[in-house]
């Protein structure tokens, strides 16, 4: 047994290598979410497409969030841009081909943000069918991508409810410490309440355990907490705690690149092995 067999009880399964896909889509679609900020989404989305993508699949980020920091750690700056995801959501006619960006990982492409979604709320609120904006924008490219990942800010307003009545799927990043679970609860209610009203095929595919130490002793508190009230819906991989994530995101890159011998990165490659195992993924 390893340190963190014995830490966590449950040993970290190992997943198999993935087959190659002889083709690709239609796309699942997945939200990174939990309102509460800094606890992993934007690194679990770069990270989990950067990984996806070395194993064959194609994948599209969406960033979702006003700070565009999904785009910016994908080395796409949206700062400078005139269309981002934002004109595709107040579009008549969106045409989102036209503002995916290729990155330097084959096989992973963006969706980019800006400061500019910050208005989108607003726009939207008076919209019909506004809560399906989202969805609309991402239906041509269904057939081009296996995952669609969409990075979502720290909210539960109108633009994550357009995230989770797009998705099939939810993983909840939460960041292994003490008050972890605190207003979680928020979240699932507004997933039930999305599933009952808009979009009935969504489901919860799982909570990702982030920022773990394994070197205090609540870890293993926090980690029986949270399987407590997720079950068997606690991914069996987890992500430590290491300065090489906030490294990768100053050099703009996703770990799997930056330092692909680092535990960081295997441990985003053995997450993105398990999301496959588990059907999350082609
Ligand atoms: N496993 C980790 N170990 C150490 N630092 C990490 C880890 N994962 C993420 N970080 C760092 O923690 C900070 C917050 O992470 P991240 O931006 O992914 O969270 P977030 O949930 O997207 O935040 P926000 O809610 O603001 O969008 C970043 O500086 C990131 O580099
Ligand atoms: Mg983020």
């Amino acid at each position: 047994m390893t340190e963190s067999d014995a830490l966590f009880d449950t040993p970290q399964v190992d997943f198999p290598e993935p087959a190659p896909l002889p083709s690709h889509g239609p796309a699942r679609i997945v939200a990174m979410a939990n309102q509460k900020g800094g606890v992993g989404k934007t690194t679990t989305t770069i990270n989990l497409a950067a990984a996806l993508a070395d194993y064959g699949r194609r994948v599209l980020v969406v960033d979702f969030d006003p700070q565009g920091a999904a785009s910016a750690g994908l080395g796409i700056n949206a700062r400078g841009l005139d269309r981002t995801i934002y004109n595709e959501l107040i579009a008549d006619h969106p045409d989102v081909e036209s503002i995916i960006q290729h990155t330097s990982v084959p096989g992973l492409d963006v969706v980019p943000a800006n400061i500019d979604l910050s208005a989108a709320e607003i726009v939207l609120i008076n919209e019909v069918a506004r809560e399906q904006a989202l969805l609309r924008v991402l239906r041509p490219v269904l057939n081009t991508y296996d995952l669609i990942i969409i990075d979502c800010q720290p909210s539960l307003g109108l633009l994550t409810v357009n995230a989770l009545t797009a998705a099939h799927g939810v993983i909840i990043p939460l960041e292994a410490e003490f008050f972890a679970m605190r207003g979680v609860a928020l979240l699932t209610e507004q997933i039930a309440r999305i599933q009952d009203r808009l979009n009935p095929r969504l489901t919860i595919d799982g909570v990702l355990l982030t920022m773990v130490d394994l070197r205090t002793l609540h870890s293993r508190d926090v980690m029986h907490s949270v399987k407590e009230g997720f079950a068997d819906k606690v991914y069996s991989t987890f992500i430590t705690r290491t300065v090489k994530f906030p490294d990768a995101s100053v050099a703009a890159e996703p770990i799997t690149q930056y330092a692909p011998s680092h535990s960081g990165a295997k441990q985003y490659r053995q997450f993105a092995r398990e999301v496959i195992a588990k059907g999350q993924c082609a």
